[in-house]
């Protein structure tokens, strides 16, 4: 079949009526369809802006690109789709100074139901998929992000100039793999008790979000500690958190702290981004989580089982190794990051925008 050039209009026109699989919205009206070009000899590029790198499977999205343009024009020649990225977000640490696009705060109603290990995950997982994080380690009376790291250290004092000229003086958060972190773990001794009062508390962490030099980061994670809402509290004081995510055990107990802690940061105005089932397996059970998520109405974002490779590498301070390729943790633990990120472009893509300035 010979091929007609087709014009970059008939190209943008076939593509509004192409969804994003994972949002199920046009691509057009998303602002995803970046650019067309098409060739005398018949041949049409797309480029498609993705608004995370940890997009699953981005792939569906050339198949069905492809599709259409071949379906509505049959005589079309070759189709080219290519990726960018660009992290969606709500720049939500403006008069903090931080320049974080979006932060993500991992929390539970119980103890030990794996969140530092689910927020050392977030972080690496993102990481590894090309984003600039940070985590910043919010248990100041437990923290354990630098021990899951395998990092140890005092920060840095950098001096900063504000914007009145004046000297700032900042922490350079420490560096493990390519993720930026901090914490009070870096600035107590191991064995050291940590004693802070519930006011000092709040000024503790609004330190950390403002005397850390994060510099600019396109996710900034936040190991909560367990239990009550303080901290949640604070930060929705001083952030537009990008949402919380929610980490139960298949338990019926740490179902029902789960329940509160969704109650409880929809209190305190933080969007729930989802809720994640670790641990699951024969000792704990398995899908509670799953119908608990569709009973409170928040997205599950996935199940992650129970592994002694995940305890060991947490111990040994090599979490980042879970993501190695031969490693069974490896799947569940990035599903969970993709679909933490992709809820959050979902959120945020989902106002519709001026399709036909997005794509000039
Ligand atoms: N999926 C898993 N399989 C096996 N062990 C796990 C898994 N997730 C976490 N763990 C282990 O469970 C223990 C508790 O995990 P973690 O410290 O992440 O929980 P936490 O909720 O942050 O605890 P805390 O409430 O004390 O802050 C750790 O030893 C960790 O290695
Ligand atoms: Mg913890």
């Amino acid at each position: 079949m010979s091929s007609a050039p087709l014009s970059e209009s008939q190209v943008r026109d076939c593509l509004r009526g192409v969804n994003d699989p994972e949002i199920g919205r046009s691509l057009v009206d998303l602002g995803m369809l970046k650019g067309v070009r098409t060739s005398s000899e018949g041949g049409t590029a797309v480029t498609i802006k993705l608004p995370t790198p940890a997009y699953p499977a981005p792939e569906r999205i050339a198949d069905l690109v492809k599709g259409a343009i071949s379906r509505l024009i049959p005589t079309s020649g070759s189709v080219t789709v290519d990726f960018v990225w660009e992290v969606a977000g709500k720049d939500s640490g403006g008069t903090l100074g931080l320049r974080a696009k979006n932060v993500i705060a991992v929390g539970s109603g119980k103890g030990g139901v794996g969140k530092s290990t689910m927020a050392a995950s977030l972080a690496v997982g993102l990481q590894r998929a090309g984003a600039k994080v940070g985590i910043m380690d919010a248990d100041i009376y437990g923290p354990s992000v630098p021990h899951l790291f395998g990092v140890k250290g005092r920060p840095h004092i950098v001096e900063e100039k504000g914007p009145e000229g004046q000297i700032i003086q900042r922490m350079d958060p420490i560096e493990a793999d390519g993720v930026k972190i901090m914490s009070i773990g870096f600035l107590v001794a191991p064995d050291e008790p940590v004693i802070v009062r519930g006011p000092i508390l709040h000024r503790t962490i609004e330190q950390f979000l403002r005397q850390t030099a994060w510099g600019e980061l396109d996710y900034l994670i936040i190991d909560l500690p367990p239990g009550t809402g303080d901290i949640a509290l604070t930060l929705s004081q001083l952030l537009g958190l990008a949402g919380a995510v929610v980490v139960c055990t298949p338990q019926q107990l740490a179902l029902i702290d789960a329940v509160k802690a969704i109650n409880m940061f929809r209190k305190v105005k933080i969007p729930v981004l989802g809720l994640v089932e670790n641990m699951t397996g024969e000792i704990f059970g398995r899908g509670g989580a799953k119908l608990k998520a569709a009973e409170m109405g928040v997205p599950f974002l996935g199940e992650v089982p129970i592994n002694a490779k995940i305890r060991e590498l947490g111990d040994a301070g090599r979490i980042r190794a879970a993501f190695d390729a031969d490693s069974p943790a490896r799947a569940p633990l990035q599903h969970v990051c993709e679909q933490a990120a992709i809820q959050i472009a979902k959120s945020l893509l989902e106002t519709p925008k001026m399709p036909s300035l997005e794509i000039l």
